[in-house]
């Protein structure tokens, strides 16, 4: 055995979201369209969830392709050009080539050069995780500017006749590149799992089970994603509301200093029921992409913030709090500075 110590890896002090993108479906989708499919009403479904129409994607705009053009966005505004790019994370549940990684090739296609590049599978919680990793990376020294994207085709994934599912998920990519800063500009990460709970939102059967399967349930061409929404309704407006206020906590901002609010757009109820529970003040500016854009999963809180900050609502500097959660289940929070 030679002597010496091993060098240690040392990163930057601090890091920050440098830039945001997003890419949005061509295809515009209202509830009237859908209402016949799952017997149900324009007026149920925006007074339930909030949504008045999504997007669902062309057979042209892949995961891959939605997310190239999110990233494009986000690495433009971030002033960087592609191979600056060391490291590569995508969040997302919606790839259907189990391997390899949609983010090698995700990153082949962007001209970076050979970064570090993998996919994550956290859910709709995935792009918060994507962003405490990207900072942790950095401030540990093993990259120095990340792309995190989060991006799914849930309309591949979900069972048109179904009451409780159709309605809500969509698709769509949002990308964000972390980089090093002087000053603290991502607080520390509150995470965790409910494994307990995991048939909630869940694919129904395993390919393994389905392909051996001598028949299939009426209707079904695959397997779908399925969800019991009424628990994950409560939980998600209680349990969340009360790990939004420990990310708070944990950077040391009170709800009264925050200017942006941006949860996962779920449904519109769970936001404004975690915002009353946080007593936001009305200061705050809530993120209420759901309306427009349904349930884009992991990419839905990058999306947002890309949406406020084209109106104005999010302005650079802006302390913002993103709390997402989902299947598994799954959730993370934390508070940013927005680029
Ligand atoms: C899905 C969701 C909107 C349903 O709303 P809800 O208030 O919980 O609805 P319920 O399932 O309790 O059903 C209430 C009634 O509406 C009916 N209903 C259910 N789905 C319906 C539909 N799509 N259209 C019309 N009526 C519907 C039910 O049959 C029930 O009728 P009843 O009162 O006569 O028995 C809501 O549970 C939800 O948003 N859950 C969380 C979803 C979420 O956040 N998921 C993402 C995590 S990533």
């Amino acid at each position: 055995m030679s002597g010496g110590a091993i060098t240690p890896s040392r990163g930057a002090a601090h890091a920050r979201i440098l830039g945001v993108g997003g890419y949005r479906p061509r295809r515009v989708v209202p509830n009237s369209e859908i209402v016949d499919l799952i017997d149900s009403s324009d007026e149920w479904i925006r007074t339930r969830s909030g949504i008045e129409s999504r997007r669902w994607a062309a057979a042209d705009e892949t995961v891959q392709m939605m997310s190239v053009a999110a990233a494009r966005k986000a690495i433009a505004a971030a002033g960087l050009e592609p191979t600056q790019i060391d490291c590569v994370i995508v969040s997302t549940v919606s790839h259907m080539l189990q391997t390899p990684s949609v983010a090698t090739l995700i990153a082949d296609e962007l001209g970076t050069d050979h970064p570090a590049a993998f996919d994550i599978s956290a859910a709709c919680a995935g792009f918060c995780h994507g962003i405490s990793m990207a900072s942790d990376f950095i401030r540990g020294g093993s990259a120095r500017h990340v792309l995190v994207i989060g991006v799914e085709r849930l309309s591949d994934m979900t069972d048109m006749h179904d009451r409780g599912t159709a309605f809500i998920f969509a698709d769509g990519a949002g990308a964000a590149v972390v980089g090093p800063s002087d000053e603290p500009a991502i607080g520390p990460v509150v995470w965790g799992s409910a494994g307990e709970q995991a048939d909630l939102i869940r694919q129904d059967v395993d390919w393994l089970t389905w392909n051996d399967a001598e028949e299939h349930p009426e209707g079904h061409e695959q397997p779908y994603l399925t969800m019991n929404g009424n628990p994950v309704f409560r939980w998600a407006s209680y349990t969340m509301a009360k790990v939004a206020q420990e990310a708070l906590d944990v950077a040391g901002v009170a709800a009264g200093e925050l200017d942006v609010f941006v949860p996962h757009q779920a449904n519109m109820r769970i936001i404004d029921a975690m915002a009353k529970a946080m007593k936001l003040p009305e200061s705050v500016r809530i993120a209420r992409d759901i309306a427009t854009m349904g349930n884009t999963s992991a990419a839905s809180i990058p999306l947002a913030l890309e949406r406020m900050i084209e109106e104005g609502q999010a302005r650079s500097g802006d302390k913002a709090l993103f709390i997402a959660f989902g299947a598994g289940l799954v959730y993370a929070a934390q508070v940013v500075l927005v680029p």
